[in-house]
């Protein structure tokens, strides 16, 4: 048991009003529970995803960005036909496009979906990665690209008349004005936890993104990223977007059954390299992220109230994998921990990823939802958070441990 916060009726002063739930958008029933042997896009799973995402209640879903995964623009602009509500978030690397192709690209995707478009640029966490689509500047430069990329973007989006650039990684003559966006400049979220990620971010995102961290250092990186913003002379800061890949089910004891049933399965998906590309989880990260996510794993396997590292441990922290486990009332409880310490932006991902996204929709987001509304209607907290204690709790680490191989 890690000592209990006190969870009185006082709403933190660092806690966002409100919160927007995020999913990942995946194109096939391959999973890291049970990987299938395919790459490819199978529509009616694809179909059924996304709808269950909209259907659920989740306002914005990833589609995320490699080299050997399918087209993320082209993806997103599916999403956006296949729903009526829900924001496609475009991974973009700025290494394969043009900034005012990708300002193109993105003001056609946001006109497509009326206003639904936001973009997450990656500035790429591994040189080997990077160099199989031809990119070889060091990671800081890469950083450095995405400033000016962001720049350019936004001037695609805004200058009325033709312009000119001459920079140290762009320059063209005479562009524009360019095509533009629904109705508003689209969304710049940045993903990286390095230091240029921060400064990058603090400076110019309009979102900056974490995998999840235990409570502390969360609010440690969301003061860091808002202090670069506000000594940058922004007034409005970055939002703050936390990912989790939450293990549910009926109560506390039966989701830590399934979260030991579930990290030897993944576990033995990783050993056998059988799932995703195998050369990137081999070795010790380049990215800080994955490198801040392995620490905490070795740090302990279990923080505050519901936040457990084995999944990253046992993947090498290969993208989001720190898992939020419990009860549907617990995992909601630890979400608003994450929400008090001012996330407003929420990215749930399961392991079984369909049945999973379909669940979140049903039990959590409610549940957060509701108390965030009673906040708002009393401007007091509710009980959920005092009343499902998870590992603050008695009996929480005794599942913990009661399962563990
Ligand atoms: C929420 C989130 C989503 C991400 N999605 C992708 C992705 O789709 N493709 C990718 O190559 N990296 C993705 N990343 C990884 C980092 O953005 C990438 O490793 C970063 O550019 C460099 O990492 P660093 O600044 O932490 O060292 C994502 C990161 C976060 C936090």
């Amino acid at each position: 048991m890690t000592s209990a916060p006190a969870f009185d009726q006082q709403i933190p002063a660092s806690a966002s009003p409100e919160v927007e739930f995020i999913s990942l958008s995946h194109l096939n029933p391959s999973t890291e529970l049970d990987p299938v042997p395919t790459r490819g896009i199978d529509l009616e799973y694809f179909r059924t995803y996304v709808r269950s995402l909209e259907e659920g209640g989740f306002d914005y879903t990833l589609l995320p960005y490699g080299s050997t995964t399918a087209d993320s623009f082209v993806v997103a602009s599916a999403v956006g036909q296949l729903t009526e509500r829900i924001k496609p978030i475009v991974a973009l690397r700025p290494n394969t496009t043009f900034p005012l192709v990708g300002a193109q690209k993105l003001a056609t995707l946001d006109q497509l979906t009326e206003g639904r478009a936001v973009v997450h640029l990656i500035s790429g966490g591994s040189d080997a990665e990077q160099a199989r689509q031809g990119d070889y500047l060091p990671k800081d430069r890469r950083y450095a690209r995405t400033s000016e990329y962001i720049d350019l973007l936004r001037r695609a989006w805004t200058e009325p008349a033709p312009f000119s650039h001459e920079g140290e990684f762009y320059k063209f003559d005479d562009f524009g004005p360019g095509f533009a966006p629904h109705d508003k400049p689209i969304p710049i979220s940045i993903g990286g936890q390095s230091d240029e990620a921060f400064r990058v971010g603090g400076e110019k995102a309009d979102i900056f993104s974490f995998w999840g961290e235990p409570l502390d250092d969360l609010r440690a990186e969301v003061e860091r990223v808002h202090g670069i913003a506000r000594a940058a002379g922004r007034t409005t800061l970055p939002r703050i977007w936390v990912t989790f890949r939450p293990i549910i089910a009926k109560t506390d004891e039966l989701a830590w059954r399934k979260a030991h049933e579930y990290v030897a399965r993944i576990a033995d998906t990783f050993g056998k390299a059988a799932h995703g590309d195998r050369r990137a989880r081999q070795g010790a990260p380049q990215n800080v992220g994955s490198q801040r996510a392995l620490s905490f794993a070795e740090r302990a396997e279990l923080y505050d109230r519901a936040l457990w590292t084995r999944t990253a441990a046992v993947t090498n922290a290969a993208g989001a994998s720190t898992a939020l486990v419990g009860s549907p009332e617990t995992v909601a409880a630890a979400i608003l921990d994450y929400v008090d310490r001012g996330a407003d932006l929420v990215s749930i991902r399961g392991y079984d990823t369909l049945a999973d996204a379909v669940d979140y929709g049903r039990y959590v987001l409610p549940l957060v939802r509701q108390e965030l509304a009673h906040r708002r209607a009393t401007g007091r907290r509710g009980t959920l958070q005092a009343e499902h204690p998870g590992n603050y709790g008695e009996d929480y680490r005794r599942f913990a441990t009661a399962g563990r191989a």
